[in-house]
């Protein structure tokens, strides 16, 4: 280790009495934060967890990300969260250096500009598929209507067309599956888990329901292998996975793939859908401009103004509002040296409510992306460096192309100066009130 370093001894160090303060990175600020006061870096020391450097110093940021050998976000995410038992430590998130770059490229083809784009027509039927559902001109949880389109989008394009009588029990297992996860018992123990040093009891119902989600879909690989030509004219996931190198493990694997990605694009899409809603709701002026791109039929304006809105939404509500890395050896960063087992933590929240690279930074203003696109330095919902989010341009197409057909047929009533607050109990950053909105005929 070098000898100049700065061991994490010498920084500030977040007095127990100060750590409610620790609040401010999990949740949205109306006013600058107290966080601030310490300085681009402090560090947090609570008995029984290993010592955590939280750095908005954005050197520190950068070099943290780009280090894929030194730091590992699966075992940050094992120690804090019952992440490794929900997603399985074999899967991308849990890999690090030269085996996670093996199969994150093995991952990546179904989420290239080209597979993107076809996936657009599905995303325009699924909302045209739910839009009659939802009630008009009263109240509607938000939240609701996203969580049934981001998992009406992902069976499309993760599995394409199953066989009538395997595609309902498919999407049983999952709904099943997904309220396993929510479910009160489950969030124990996830809550449990810092607690118990990183240890997340096994959770037999949430097994249980995993099991049968498997079974469905090792059951659609089994009769789709038996199928010659079987991924000819198939443009989901699953075709363009079976048969490659991803393949090369067994069915298990591969199922337990692509529950994988079920899991970390569902909730994370729902909730942006539904703080895009409640955003849309408390800023007049934002809607009006989508009203008036809207009804002027120029696709390009009201396409532009929507990439400007969700960013926007994701700068200020970030779903995962702070990330990081865990090291797994002694290393240096930026001249600090971390000890093997010590948190490096980005707190994405505070990076994005800071004045130094958003002026006025608590203000809800679209605008500040039309011209210019999210700067992957600082705007970090999706993460960044070899870890960044796989699904991240699949997410932002997504938003854009459900809001422009929804906004096709419906307006969403205004509610000038009032913005739901995030909830409480919740280990993102989701709307209290599930994005309470009234939709209007347009
Ligand atoms: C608004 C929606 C989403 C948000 C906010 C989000 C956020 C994130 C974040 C914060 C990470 C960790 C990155 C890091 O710390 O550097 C991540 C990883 C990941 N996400 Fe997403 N995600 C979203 C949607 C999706 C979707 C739609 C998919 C797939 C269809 C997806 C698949 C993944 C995968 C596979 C990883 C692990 C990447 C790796 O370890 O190489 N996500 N996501």
């Amino acid at each position: 280790m070098s000898q100049t370093a700065i061991s994490l001894n010498q920084l500030p160090r977040l007095r127990t009495r100060h750590f409610g303060r620790l609040g401010g990175l999990l949740r949205p600020g109306t006013h600058r934060s107290p966080l601030l006061d310490l300085g681009k870096r402090f560090v947090v020391s609570a008995p029984g967890f290993p010592t955590m450097l939280v750095t908005h110093d954005m050197d520190d940021v950068r070099e943290v990300f780009a280090n894929h050998d030194d730091f590992s976000i699966g075992q940050l995410l094992s120690r804090l969260s019952s992440h490794d038992r929900m997603f399985g430590k074999q899967t991308l998130i849990f890999l690090d250096g030269d085996a996670h770059r093996r199969e994150r490229r093995l991952f990546s083809p179904p989420f290239q500009s080209k597979a993107l784009r076809s996936y657009e027509d599905l995303m325009v039927e699924v909302v045209e598929r739910e839009l009659p559902n939802w009630p008009v001109g009263e109240p509607i949880e938000f939240l609701r209507v996203g969580y049934d389109l981001a998992i009406g989008v992902l069976l499309g394009v993760v599995f394409g067309d199953v066989a009538p009588g395997r595609r309902e029990r498919l999407q049983e297992a999952v709904k099943q599956w997904f309220g396993e996860i929510e479910s009160r018992g489950f969030l124990a123990v996830t809550l449990l888990t810092p607690l118990f040093g990183g240890y997340t009891p096994p959770y037999l119902p949430l097994q249980r329901r995993e099991a049968e989600v498997d079974a469905v879909i090792i059951e659609e690989i089994t009769a789709r292998r038996s199928a010659p030509g079987h991924a000819a004219d198939r443009r989901d996931m699953l075709a363009r996975y079976i048969d490659t190198d991803l393949d090369q493990h067994d069915d298990v694997a591969l199922a337990r793939n692509m529950r994988g990605v079920l899991l970390g694009a569902y909730e994370t899409t729902a909730i942006t859908l539904g703080w895009i809603a409640a955003m849309l709701a408390a800023h007049p002026e934002a809607m009006a401009e989508l009203d008036a791109a809207a009804d002027s039929g120029d696709q390009d304006r009201l396409d532009a103004y929507l990439d400007a809105v969700v960013a926007e939404t994701m700068r200020l509500r970030p779903v995962s509002p702070f990330t990081g890395r865990r090291a797994l050896r002694d290393t240096v960063i930026n001249g600090v040296a971390i000890p093997k087992g010590a948190m490096v933590i980005v707190p994405v929240l505070l990076i994005h409510e800071s004045e130094q690279h958003y002026p006025d930074p608590l203000t809800f203003r679209p605008e500040r992306f039309l011209d210019d696109r999210p700067d992957g330095h600082t705007w970090l919902t999706f993460g960044a460096g070899p870890h960044r989010c796989l699904g991240a341009q699949f997410a932002l197409a997504e938003a854009r192309i459900l809001f422009r057909v929804i906004l096709g047929h419906r307006r969403i009533e205004t509610t000038p100066g009032y913005l739901e607050p995030p909830r409480r109990f919740h280990t993102g950053l989701s709307p209290a009130d599930n994005a309470r909105i009234t939709l209007l005929p347009r």
